[in-house]
C-alpha cells in the first residue's frame, strides 16, 4: 500500500526525521485556516498517489493564507494523470539552498535492501538515472546488519555530499531506515531531502510503501488504509470486494486471477506502443467467480474511470467456465444498460470455450467485438482506445 505524502511526513516525525509543519486540508477555507495557523510563506500540496506533482501544478508556494486559499481553489479538483485532489497538505514553506535524494528499498532481485542516494536531487529520480546514472549512488544494505550511524556515512559519502554535510544527514538516513523497518515499508523515498540557507537538513516530500503482508504487526496502518480509500474508484472496488488498482493509461483491464491480469497489463501496454503509446488504465481482477454481479461491479468501476476509452475482458475459463463468464458479460452490459458506454474486446478461453463464444455472439452487443487471442484482444483494445482520444 502506497502512502500519501500527509501520512509519509507523519511517520517521520514519530521516527524523529526532521520535517516541517503539515496540516491536511479538504476545502480552500480549511487550507486558508491552516495557512494561518502555520504562518509565513506556506506551500500547498496536492494529495495524490502519483508522481509529477509539482509540474502538473499541484504543489503551489503561496506568501500568506490568502495565497494559500487561492492556490487550493487551483490545486483541488484538479486531476493529476488521472488521480483527481480532494485533499492538500499545508506545509511550511522552506528555503531551499539544496536538493538531495534519498531512498531504501527491498531489493527483490537481490532479496536484500537497497539504497539509492544523490545530491542532485528535486528531479525526477527515473531521468537521473538513465541521463546522468554515474550521479546516483547505490548501495547495498544487508538486511542483518541495516542502517546505523556508519553505514550511513558510507551511503551520504557515496552519493558525493560535501563533507561537512555528513555528519547532519547520517542521522536522518538512520532515521529514515528506522521508519522503513519500524512500518515494515518496501520502500521508503524523500525527494527532496533539502539543505535549508538555516543549515538544517529536512525531509520536503516522502513516499512510503507499507508492505501489507505485515499489517497483523501494525493494527494503526487499516487507518492508513482507511485514508488511502479516498480516490472515489478504489473505494467502490473495495466495498465491492474487488481487486482494483489505478493507473494512468485508457485501456480498461479486467480478467480473472492476478498473474492473468499482470500479464494482460503488460501486453497492453505492448500492443499499445503501436497506437501511439496507450497504456492500461487499472489492474482488476475479478477472481475465480465470474458472475453478472462480479462482472458489472467491475465493469461499473472501470466505466466511471473518464480516462478509460475502451475495455479488454481477458478471462481464462478454469473452475467458472467460459460460458459463464459469457453469461456473466451479457448479464452485466444488460444491468449496466446505457452506463455502459465504451467498447468492449473480450478473449475467452479455456473451460467451456466454444459455448462462451457463442452465448456472446448470440447476444451480439453493439459495443462487444470477441477476439481470438490475448495478443489479438490487446492489439483491437489500445487500436479503439486510440480511436477515441
Ligand atoms: N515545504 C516546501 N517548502 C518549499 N519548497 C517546497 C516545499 N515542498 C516542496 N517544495 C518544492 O517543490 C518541489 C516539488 O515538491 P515535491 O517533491 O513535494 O513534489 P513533486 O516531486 O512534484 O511530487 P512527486 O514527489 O509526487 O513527484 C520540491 O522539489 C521543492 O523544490
Ligand atoms: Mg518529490
Amino acid at each position: 500500500m502506497d502512502l500519501f505524502e500527509y501520512q509519509a511526513r507523519d511517520l517521520f516525525e514519530s521516527y524523529g526525521v526532521p520535517v516541517l509543519p503539515g496540516i491536511i486540508a479538504d476545502t480552500p477555507e480549511e487550507v486558508r485556516a491552516a495557512a494561518e495557523k502555520i504562518g509565513g510563506v506556506v506551500v500547498v500540496k496536492a494529495q495524490v498517489k502519483i508522481g509529477g506533482r509539482g509540474k502538473a501544478g499541484g504543489v503551489k508556494v503561496a506568501k500568506n493564507a490568502d495565497e494559500a486559499e487561492a492556490a487550493a481553489r487551483e490545486i483541488l479538483g484538479l486531476d493529476i494523470k488521472g488521480h483527481v485532489v480532494r485533499r492538500v497538505m499545508v506545509a511550511g514553506g522552506a528555503r531551499i539552498a539544496q536538493e538531495f535524494y534519498f531512498s531504501v528499498l527491498l531489493d527483490r532481485a537481490n532479496r536484500s535492501y537497497l539504497s539509492l542516494a544523490s545530491v542532485e536531487g528535486g528531479v525526477e529520480i527515473e531521468v537521473l538515472a538513465v541521463e546522468r546514472p554515474e550521479a546516483l549512488a547505490r548501495i547495498d544494505v544487508n538486511p542483518l546488519a541495516g542502517i546505523d550511524l556508519a553505514k550511513a556515512e558510507e551511503i551520504a559519502r557515496a552519493a558525493k555530499f560535501p563533507e561537512e554535510l555528513i555528519g547532519k544527514v547520517a542521522p536522518v538516513i538512520v532515521a529514515l531506515y528506522d521508519v522503513y523497518t519500524g512500518e515494515d515499508a518496501t520502500l521508503v523515498e524523500v525527494n527532496p531531502l533539502v539543505l535549508t540557507e538555516d543549515g538544517e537538513i529536512i525531509a520536503l516530500d516522502g513516499k512510503v510503501t507499507i508492505d501489507e503482508n505485515a499489517d497483523f504487526r501494525h493494527p494503526n496502518h487499516a487507518d492508513l488504509e482507511d485514508a488511502a480509500s479516498a480516490d472515489p474508484l478504489e473505494a467502490k472496488a473495495k466495498a465491492a470486494g474487488l481487486n482494483y488498482v489505478k493507473l494512468d493509461g485508457s485501456v480498461g483491464v479486467i480478467g480473472n486471477g492476478a498473474g492473468l491480469v499482470m500479464s494482460t497489463l503488460d501486453v497492453v501496454a505492448y500492443a499499445g506502443e503501436d497506437f501511439g503509446g496507450v497504456k492500461p488504465a487499472n489492474f482488476l481482477d475479478i477472481g475465480g467467480g465470474a458472475s453478472a454481479d462480479v462482472m458489472a461491479n467491475g465493469l461499473d468501476v472501470i466505466l466511471g474511470d473518464e480516462q478509460v476509452k475502451s475495455v479488454f475482458v481477458n478471462v481464462f475459463g478454469g473452475i467458472t467456465s467460459c460460458d459463464a463468464v459469457a453469461h456473466g458479460i451479457v448479464g452485466a452490459l444488460a444491468k449496466l444498460g446505457d452506463a455502459a458506454n465504451k467498447p468492449l474486446v473480450v478473449r475467452l478461453d479455456g473451460n467451456n470455450v466454444e459455448e462462451g463464444r457463442r452465448i456472446l455472439n448470440e447476444a451480439a452487443h453493439p459495443l462487444v467485438t470477441l477476439a481470438a487471442t490475448m495478443d489479438e484482444g490487446a492489439a483491437k483494445a489500445a487500436e479503439l482506445a486510440n480511436a477515441a482520444r
